[in-house]
C-alpha cells in the first residue's frame, strides 16, 4: 500500500484490491465508461458478472506478472490501473496496461501516480522487459501523460476506431522498455 496526497492536498491510497472489492470496481468502472468516448468499451457493452470480476481479480493477484492496482480516496475507489503480461514463452517479457481515473478526481495527480507505481513494480520484476499500452490519437490528455514516462509511439492503426458519431479514430500503440 503507497500513500501519496493529489495536487488540491487530498490523501489517496494505491493498492491491489481484494476479491470483495469486485462490486465496487464494476461500479466505478460504469462511471468511467459513461464519462468518456476515449476508452474502447461503451457503457452498454460492459456488462461483466461480480463473480467473473471476482475471478479476473483473483487471477491476476495470483500471477506475479500481472498487476491491478486501485486508487482510493476516503475508500471510494477513484483510479483504476491494470497490467497483464502475455502468457506465451516468447511474448511472456511483454504485457500490456490501462489506466483510468473517476471523471470527477481527474488532472489532480492520480493517473500519474498509479503509472509510476507500475513502473516501479515493473522495474523490479524479473520477467517484464516491455510494456505497451493501445490509446486513442485523439486521447492528448493520456499521451502527453504516457510520454511524460518515456512511452515511445511504436505504431499506428490507421481508422481503427470508429467513434458513434461516424468519427474515425488512429489507435496509438505507445511502449517503454524497463530493463
Ligand atoms: C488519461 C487519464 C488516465 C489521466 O489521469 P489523470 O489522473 O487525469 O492525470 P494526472 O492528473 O495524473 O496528470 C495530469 C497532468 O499532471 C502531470 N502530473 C501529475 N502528477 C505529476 C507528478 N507527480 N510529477 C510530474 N507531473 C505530474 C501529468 O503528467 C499531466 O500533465 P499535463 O498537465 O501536461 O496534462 C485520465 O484523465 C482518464 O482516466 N481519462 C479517461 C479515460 C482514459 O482516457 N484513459 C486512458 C485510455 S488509453
Amino acid at each position: 500500500m503507497n500513500e501519496s496526497t493529489t495536487k488540491d492536498n487530498r490523501k489517496f491510497i494505491i493498492r491491489e484490491p481484494l476479491v470483495e472489492n469486485a462490486e465496487e470496481i464494476i461500479d466505478y468502472s460504469k462511471i468511467l465508461f459513461a464519462s468518456t468516448d476515449q476508452v474502447l468499451t461503451t457503457l452498454e457493452e460492459y456488462t461483466i458478472t461480480v463473480e467473473s470480476e471476482k475471478q479476473w481479480i483473483e487471477k491476476i493477484n495470483g500471477d506475479p506478472n500481472s498487476l491491478i492496482l486501485i486508487a482510493e480516496i476516503n475508500k471510494n475507489i477513484v483510479g483504476l490501473l491494470f497490467f497483464i503480461s502475455n502468457s506465451k514463452k516468447k511474448i511472456s517479457h511483454t504485457g500490456e496496461f490501462g489506466v483510468n481515473v473517476h471523471p470527477k478526481y481527474q488532472g489532480i495527480g492520480i493517473g500519474y501516480a498509479l503509472i509510476e507505481n507500475l513502473l516501479k513494480w515493473a522495474r523490479q520484476n524479473e520477467q517484464i522487459e516491455k510494456l505497451f499500452l493501445q490509446v486513442f490519437a485523439s486521447n492528448e490528455r493520456a499521451i502527453r501523460l504516457y510520454k511524460k514516462f518515456g512511452f515511445i509511439e511504436e505504431g499506428r492503426f490507421v481508422k481503427a476506431a470508429k467513434q458513434l458519431d461516424g468519427q474515425y479514430i488512429d489507435i496509438i500503440q505507445m511502449y517503454i522498455e524497463t530493463k
